[in-house]
């Protein structure tokens, strides 16, 4: 086993002792680590067909012990986090590791001091700024359970994920600027509280300096608060099965869900992954462009960066602002090395004038990432030519919010980057393709949904307070084998290549949205009766939205009638959702294609909304086959 694999011989021969003897290869992964006590065992718990594993059971420490604490005998004076804010005009901000852990030390006090105790759950609703960071490494250091919710979520989705999650404390700013956007993000909180009466705490960080109201009794100052605290707090004892975090994502089926991560397991293979997929130097400078609310974020925005002892580069703005060559000016200023991001990011910067790139040298960079959805081949040769100029490996990176982390990558030069393929496994994770009927597809040159066979350190450990809910998403539907709900394709080489989602999930702009979950929203709007929404591939977001929608009145006749009800079911969808899930096309019809039983086929509306109009399938066991007809017809 090497901490860090650095030839192709190397990482097959990791990748063997990881399956033969996972134990072994998982227990010297975690040597470097600050243990309070060891584990008993590595691996453990039933993870099928209960759906529960553990990692380093019977262990004890602390993240942030080994985030901030274990760096300071070497690298108290290295920057830990550099921060650059939504205006270049205004300046950005340096942390060492020592001041880092003062900061989070002071926060962590803080909360302690506003009665936050271990176990608690601490929803954050924050811009990207480094309070964001300090605050989620703050809970970490005294337990507290973190929820971080990206400030683009509307007052009912932060609400939902409040009462879901039981949280008394909420963490917020009294705004965000992103782009040339502003978004009070303290009256989104302040509407999403009148439905949550856990919620006994709220602490307001001050960024923008706008008036914000604070309740009496409910709402305090940050900087007021953290006038009567030490800049000393040890690290709470957590056992490594205790949850570290509550990350909310979509599936195919209802609410979004509290992905659940714990302590140990989750820590060592951010670690392990971000220094191999990566191959991290010692003075690398490391860009990941995922907002902190996303999992990318979490492990590699902020864990696992500042586990391996590296910088991390917090950006607050969006690829556009004030210029399309934001990114490029950005990785210039502060030389940076490694450079990750998603496909959605390279295709709309793709389609400004080349001169925005050409305007930068980018010589420091070294590795180029994508990561959140299937990067295609035009979108990787620019990012390999334009912004890699062709010396750059690229790891197109696969993974999810309950995989904790990357589990089929490239490692940046040592095993194969191919265009369009993830490529193969990283050491733990053994990728298996399925047939419908369950059965392993062996062999090369194949397609089938993609399943993890058995446990890896970052695996999710349930959904927050359903644990059936995880086990019959991932864990039921192919006993021994965790369910990504992606289809994938094994090359002629045994390369990996995503292919996407199998069930209702779309992916926007490397988003996750549940097709019901939107649908849900739309039928909010008083126009609405019904509404099925799938997703149809989109030039730059990857798939867009398109919503088949069945209004009260029957389908709109005039434009005024068309605009105030495309109006209504986008303002539905910004109030329970957010922007981020608005439609791209609503086409109003006056039936949707159902069979007799009347279950949706959805599979002819994602065809019409791909714009195929001849090959439909069979559409002979429709309930009024003319609805297909009058869909094909109103196409948009
Ligand atoms: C998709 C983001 C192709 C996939 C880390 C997965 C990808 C979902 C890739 C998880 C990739 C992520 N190539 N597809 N490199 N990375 N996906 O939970 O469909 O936001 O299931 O995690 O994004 O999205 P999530």
């Amino acid at each position: 086993m090497h901490t860090r694999i650095r030839t192709l011989e190397e990482y097959h021969a990791d990748y063997q002792q990881s399956i033969e003897d996972p134990d072994a290869f998982w227990a010297e992964a975690a040597e470097a680590f600050t243990w309070r006590k060891k584990w008993n065992t590595v691996r453990g718990g039933d993870f099928s067909p209960a759906g529960e594993s553990t990692w380093y059971a019977g262990a004890t420490l602390n993240i942030t012990e080994n985030c901030l604490d274990r760096h300071l005998a070497q690298r108290a004076n290295k920057l830990a986090i550099v921060f650059e804010p939504n205006d270049p005009k205004t300046r950005h901000l340096r942390l060492t590791y020592r001041e880092l852990h003062q900061r989070v030390c002071q926060f962590a006090n803080v909360l302690k001091q506003n009665g936050v105790q271990k176990g608690d759950r601490v929803v954050l609703y924050l811009p990207m700024i480094p309070a964001l960071a300090i605050a989620v490494l703050a809970c970490a250091r005294i337990g507290a359970v973190h929820g971080v919710i990206f400030a683009g979520f509307s007052a009912t989705a932060v609400a939902d994920r409040i009462n879901d999650a039981d949280a008394a404390f909420v963490l917020t700013a009294d705004g965000l600027d992103r782009g040339a956007k502003q978004i009070p993000v303290k009256s989104v909180v302040d509407k999403a509280l009148e439905h949550c009466p856990s919620v006994r705490r709220v602490i307001v960080v001050e960024h923008t300096g706008w008036p914000v109201e604070l309740k009496e009794g409910r709402d305090v100052w940050y900087h007021d608060e953290v006038k009567s605290v030490s800049n000393d707090c040890p690290a709470e004892e957590m056992a490594a099965e205790d949850p570290l975090f509550i990350l909310y994502t979509s599936g195919s089926t209802g609410k979004p869900k509290g992905v659940v991560h714990t302590q140990a397991g989750y820590m060592v293979w951010a670690d392990y992954t971000f220094r191999n997929v990566f191959q991290v130097e010692e003075n690398d400078m490391h860009w990941c462009t995922a907002d902190i609310g996303w999992v990318t974020g979490h492990t590699y925005g902020l864990y696992g960066p500042l586990l391996a002892g590296s910088t991390t580069l917090l950006f607050e703005g969006v690829p556009t602002f004030p210029s399309p060559g934001r990114f490029w000016e950005v990785i210039d200023k502060h030389h940076v090395t490694i450079f990750y991001t998603a496909p959605t990011a390279i295709r709309s910067l793709m389609a400004t004038p080349i001169d925005h790139v050409l305007a930068y040298s980018l010589s420091s960079l070294r590795v180029l990432g994508s990561v959140g959805e299937p990067i295609n081949e035009e979108a990787w040769h620019w990012y390999d030519q334009h912004v890699g100029k062709g010396r750059c490996p690229i790891v197109d990176t696969w993974w999810q919010t309950e995989t904790g982390g990357i589990m089929i990558s490239a490692l940046a030069g040592i095993t194969p980057s191919v265009p369009a393929r993830a490529g193969l496994p990283l050491p733990g994770v053994q990728p298996v393709l399925l047939n419908q009927d369950g059965s392993e597809i062996e062999g090369n040159d194949q397609e089938g949904y993609l399943v993890i066979k058995g446990s890896w350190p970052g695996v999710i450990r349930t959904t927050w307070g359903d644990h059936e809910r995880a086990r019959q998403t991932y864990f039921a539907p192919y006993p021994g084998y965790y369910f990504t709900g992606d289809g994938a394709r094994r090359d002629e080489k045994g390369l990996y290549r995503i292919i996407g989602r199998v069930d209702d999930v779309i992916n926007v702009s490397g988003h996750r949205f549940g097709t019901a979950e939107i649908e849900n929203a739309i039928n909010q709007s008083d126009y609405v009766v019904e509404s099925a929404v799938v997703g149809y591939p989109h030039d730059v977001k990857g798939q867009g939205i398109y919503a088949y929608v069945i209004c009260q009145h029957g389908v709109p006749t005039t434009d005024l009638d068309l605009q105030m009800a495309e109006a209504s079911i986008i303002e539905a969808v910004v109030a329970e959702i957010g922007r981020i899930a608005k439609p791209d096309k609503i086409q109003f019809v006056s039936g949707l294609p159902k069979t007799r039983s009347g279950k949706i086929m959805r599979r002819i509306l994602r065809k019409v909304a791909e714009g195929e109009t001849t090959n439909l399938g069979d559409v002979t066991t429709l309930l009024d086959p003319l609805v297909v007809e009058e869909i094909l017809a109103g196409r948009k």
